[in-house]
């Protein structure tokens, strides 16, 4: 590992604490759940985690998370995403969670926010490790499923940031939830959504001009059409790119195929997160060295990464003064 990068302080704005559940845990929470997995062990578990695309990774992810009940549960899960961040030096992270994966379980909103939130709390006292949350929207459900979900937030709207938008890209475009979004506008939040994953550069397009978000989840499909490359830099739209992510799910079949050098060329304003990192093969110093090492950057670019995830970041210019 690079100490250029060990050193570095960063900020994550794209992961899934859902994401981050470790096979470890997937065990330990699963016995003291009383639910009978259908995994002989943790290497059995972790052996299954070889994915063909987006969908693939979905169905052991919402399978995964079934472990999750109780806030006891949300906040170890956070507290050990927060324990493991911490040491890879970052400083700020903003949080997706998926509240409807739970809620079709029996699991309620309040179990989740208020575990997670409790790690997020402890974590700034403890280190100083700011954070923001954001509710994330699932795309292969229908309008009327995020509109009530929007509604099951309203008491706990001071925890949360912003709405984002993830799962199954292809076949469910950004104008799914124009409504949906113009209200979460209406509401105050902060708006974002996974889009140029596996969807076209339309969808990047869409989630823009029709959903009105500020920063794009992946993004990584812009770079076949030029006009929007131009915007994006134009507009210093930030795209939180996630490495490894797009490795393990075959949107890239090598690392040197990245469009990072050309994003970074073009003047966008690009960032390097982890995703989902217990799926995926590692947390955020991972997946800058494997960008590294993929594409042959120099410390300047690594270092031009992490400043533009600080530009992207949702801290005030004063809060954002701890970063450095
Ligand atoms: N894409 C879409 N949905 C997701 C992802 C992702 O990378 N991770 C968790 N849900
Ligand atoms: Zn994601």
């Amino acid at each position: 590992m690079s100490n250029f990068i060990s050193d570095l302080p960063k900020v994550e704005l794209h992961l899934h604490i859902e994401g981050t559940l470790e096979p470890e845990l997937v065990f330990a929470l699963a016995k003291r759940n009383g639910i009978t997995l259908n995994y002989l062990d943790e290497s059995a578990l972790q052996a299954a985690y070889q994915f063909d695309d987006l969908q693939s990774f979905l169905n052991v992810y919402y399978s995964g998370m079934q472990v999750l009940l109780t806030e006891q549960d949300f906040f170890d899960l956070t507290w050990a995403y927060l324990v493991r961040s911490h040491a890879d030096k970052v400083r700020h992270v903003e949080i997706f969670f998926d509240p409807q994966a739970h809620l079709e379980r029996g699991v309620p909103m309040a179990a989740v926010v208020e575990g997670i939130v409790r790690a997020l709390e402890q974590a700034r006292q403890q280190w100083g490790l700011t954070s923001r949350l954001i509710m994330s929207f699932l795309r292969h459900l229908s309008e009327d499923s995020a509109f009530e979900t929007l509604g099951l937030a309203e008491p706990f709207r001071h925890h949360l940031s912003g709405v984002g938008l993830d799962s199954a890209e292809k076949g469910n475009p950004p104008t799914k939830f124009a409504r949906v979004y113009a209200a979460a506008l209406e509401q105050g939040y902060r708006l974002v959504a996974h889009a140029g994953e596996e969807g076209p550069a339309s969808y990047i397009r869409d989630a823009l001009d029709i959903l009105g978000v500020e920063r794009i989840d992946h993004g990584v499909a812009a770079i076949t059409d030029p006009p929007l490359m131009a915007r994006l830099a134009q507009e210093r739209i930030p795209l939180t790119v996630c490495p490894l992510s797009n490795l393990k799910l075959k949107v890239i079949n090598h690392m040197s195929e990245l469009p990072i050098p050309q994003f970074l060329a073009a003047g966008v304003c690009v960032t390097i997160n982890s995703d989902d990192p217990a799926y995926f093969g590692g947390y955020m110093n991972a997946n800058y060295q494997a960008l590294q090492e993929g594409l042959n950057l120099s410390d300047e670019n690594i270092l031009e990464l992490a400043l533009n995830s600080v530009e992207a970041c949702w801290l005030s210019p004063e809060e954002k003064a701890h970063l450095a």
